[in-house]
């Protein structure tokens, strides 16, 4: 076999051909250039061996089929022309349409994940059988990359599984397990087998297909019906249209065109051969390839693809196994963390002060743990699956035994370092100690701390069941061995850690509050709250700046306003509305009023409040008119500016956090690729020039250094990435 073969052929039975997909030095097979090159040609020896009954597709690898195209050829190809495109989707499926045309039956066996281009070449064979594991499931991502499959996907699919599940399948993006896939249709057969198994009884079961096709010649039946158009008539296809588009409007806001554009061409495509609509995808991919969505959507998938692998520290370090977990502070916080350890069967023991806290954390986490999605209520099997692993003690002893202590008690500085001068002297040596403090310096916590090596800050967001993101704080002190604990950690919990140095604010409450206190002074210019609301969503936030006040809490806000305020007096104004909120028991969402009245029959939507309209009103010294783009750009210049001071302070190691971060920690949208990579769209230079007009409003609306140079020099932010992944 030659070095870096990716595709064996070999014969098990005289007339079976039996391709192996298993990249070597890789635990992925991808669909690169190369590997599409290595399946022409075993597909050629097929074709010249002659005698050939059947065709079996399958992967070395367990658990891994295919993972689709390898995306960093679609990145080094982003600036293709669209006829380049094109010819590159035509490849693909004149390649795969090969497996429709032979004169062999041909089968994919598929283990584990079969998606992108993968479920393309699939979707192309004769047949499908899939293992029923729970690393099995079939599906096409590319909406989530501003894309729809290229290779026949769109064409294929909908004349085997049915149009509208077809639409389903490929405008949602999601994948399915191997018992869905069957009842679509996409799964012909469905092998059970121990894992040591699978590979050999996929085999068989393929094998007998082919025995049995050989006799009844049903394939070459349905490889005649489906290259033909799809009969459905103008009603049908009326009515799948309406709700389809009308549920895809729903769900992207207008944002990700993808979807409505894969809907539209398969609609479209029903009424011709499947030729033709492999040609009219081709056409509409190269219209998707290389659009500014598209490349934002990649720059995320990069982030992610970073986010996973990174270790969080540049040397070599061996991360501490965590296999237990002691939370003190039982309260919004310490439940959630504690639940999201349970739930990767971590052993938590929790503490706290009041008993009456203690015991209502107990319960609190077992109920989030014990929450059936799918019936939407409690299990108590599961209940009592998990709750020996939930200890709530008031023993040091027992806490301290942990291999890490997570504080979550109330945000006060003498009360944090009382707790820590009474703990560490009992902690282990391998124990690291973490603060989920929001607001409280990580290198000021660690200043009574014998050990403060041993410490750092680990900020979770509220609800953590929700929020990906964990800020993985580095003290001065703080040893690289514990934040590659931490950070290890944190991924074991499903969270994205962002490592960052200690500074006010940390990362994502640094950059929000700038945004949301414009929000706020906006309004004392006379703009209306629903102006300012709107702005926020069309650029693609999922909420609006004011009813996040209401949502993070009027009396959280104004804290975390005076921490900025305090560190960077010269800069950050306050806006006097909701100190004015406070004052009035505007508290938030909590206590059913802040900027809006709640009431808590109808579930989360505020009512405007004409008491809110006096306080504002109140506030108003100069109206002025804006229009909504200055309105965005009120908003958002802050939070780029206040980006680009956390690169010049060296607080992380690589810009591209700051987009991630923003990303998973305030639902930045993902389809402007991160708030730098947006920043790039817009270009250094041109950003200067929009920020003249709003300079006068004081220096939070300075031109940075590292602005100002970039601009000089004609580069962009992610020019300063330690590697760029992505262009915008
Ligand atoms: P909480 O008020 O819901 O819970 C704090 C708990 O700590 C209470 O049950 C209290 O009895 C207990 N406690 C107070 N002093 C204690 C002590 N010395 N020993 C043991 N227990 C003690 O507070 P929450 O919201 O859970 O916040 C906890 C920490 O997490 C704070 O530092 C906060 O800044 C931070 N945080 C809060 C977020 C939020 O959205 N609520 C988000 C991220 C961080």
């Amino acid at each position: 076999m030659a070095e870096n073969q990716t595709i064996t052929l070999s014969f098990p039975e005289p007339d079976i051909a039996l391709l192996t997909i298993d990249a070597p030095n890789n635990n992925v097979n991808l669909l690169s250039r190369a590997v599409m090159d290595e399946l022409e040609g075993q597909l050629d020896e097929v074709d010249a061996r002659g005698n050939v009954a059947g065709l079996i597709l399958r992967s070395g690898k367990p658990g891994m089929f295919i993972a689709g195209a390898d995306l960093k050829e679609f990145i080094a190809w982003i600036d293709s022309t669209s006829d380049e495109v094109v010819s590159v989707a035509r490849r693909g499926q004149q390649l795969f349409s090969r497996l429709a045309t032979s004169d062999y039956l041909s089968i994919a066996a598929i283990d584990g994940i079969c998606v992108g281009g993968g479920a393309e070449l699939a979707i192309w064979c004769d047949r499908r059988i899939m293992s029923r594991s729970n690393k099995t499931s079939y599906g096409f991502p590319e909406v989530k990359l501003g894309l729809f499959p290229g290779w026949g996907g769109t064409a294929r699919t909908p004349r085997i599984i049915g149009l509208s599940n077809a639409v389903e399948l490929i405008t949602g993006g999601e994948s399915l397990d191997t018992d869905t896939a069957r009842v679509m249709g996409l799964a012909d057969d469905v092998i059970e087998a121990a894992d040591e198994e699978v590979a050999e009884r996929l085999v068989e079961a393929a094998i007998r297909m082919v025995r049995a096709e050989q006799l009844s010649g049903d394939f070459r039946r349905d490889r005649q019906r489906w290259s033909e158009p799809i009969s459905l008539s103008e009603t049908e296809l009326g009515f799948l249209g309406a709700t389809a588009s009308g549920y895809i409007q729903g769900q992207t806001k207008g944002h990700y065109p993808a979807p409505m554009a894969a809907l539209e061409l398969m609609l479209g495509a029903t009424s011709v051969d499947l030729m033709t609509a492999c040609e009219m995808e081709a056409t509409g991919f190269a219209e998707l390839f290389g659009s500014a969505v598209n490349r934002s959507l990649l720059n995320v998938f990069y982030l992610r693809d970073r986010n996973k692998k990174d270790s969080g520290i540049a040397g070599q370090a061996t991360p501490g196994k965590i296999g237990s977990a002691a939370l003190i502070g039982a309260g919004i916080m310490g439940q959630g963390i504690a639940a999201a350890n349970v739930k990767r069967g971590i052993r938590v023991t929790l503490n706290d002060a009041s008993q009456d806290a203690l015991a209502r954390g107990v319960q609190g986490i077992l109920s989030e743990v014990s929450y059936n999605k799918k019936s939407r209520q409690t299990d108590v099997n599961r209940t009592l699956e998990m709750a020996p692993l939930v200890n709530a003690t008031t023993v040091d002893e027992e806490i301290c035994a942990a291999d890490v202590v997570i504080e979550a008690i109330l945000e006060n500085f003498t009360v944090k370092q009382e707790l820590f001068a009474r703990l560490e002297p009992q902690l282990r040596e391998d124990t690291i100690l973490c603060s989920n403090t929001s607001s409280i310096p990580i290198t000021k916590l660690a200043e009574g701390l014998k050990y403060p090596d041993r410490f750092c800050g680990l900020h979770f967001f509220n609800p953590v069941r929700k929020m990906p993101l964990v800020e993985v704080i580095r003290g001065a002190q703080t040893s690289d061995q514990t934040i590659a604990t931490a950070v290890a950690y944190a991924k074991k919990l499903g969270k994205s850690p962002i490592v960052m140095n200690d500074g006010p604010g940390f990362l994502v409450n640094r950059l929000l509050l700038p945004y949301m206190n414009e929000a706020a002074l906006l309004l004392s210019s006379g703009v209306a709250i629903g102006d300012v609301e709107r702005a926020a969503k069309t650029f693609g936030m999922p909420m609006g700046p004011i009813t996040l006040y209401d949502v993070v809490g009027i009396d959280t806000c104004v804290h975390a306003g005076r921490v900025m305020l305090d560190a960077f007096p010269n800069r950050m104004v306050a806006a006097e509305i909701t100190s004015k909120l406070f004052e009035a028991g505007r508290f938030g969402q909590k206590n059913g009023k802040a900027f809006f009245d709640y009431n808590h029959r109808k579930k989360g939507k505020g009512q405007e409040s004409p008491v809110v309209a006096e306080i504002i009103e109140a506030t108003v010294t100069e109206r002025q008119e804006f229009t909504s783009e200055q309105i965005t750009e009120r908003m958002f210049f802050p939070m780029l500016l206040e980006a680009t001071r956390i690169i010049e302070d060296n607080l992380v190691r690589d810009l591209r956090d700051i987009d991630l971060a923003l990303i998973f920690g305030i639902g930045f949208p993902p389809f402007k690729g991160g708030l730098l990579f947006w920043a790039d769209s817009i270009g250094p230079a041109t950003l200067l020039e929009k920020l003249k007009p709003y300079e006068a409003l004081g220096k939070r609306f300075q031109p940075t250094g590292v602005l100002c140079e970039l601009a000089k020099d004609g580069k962009k932010f992610y020019d300063l990435a330690t590697n760029t992944g992505s262009k915008p």
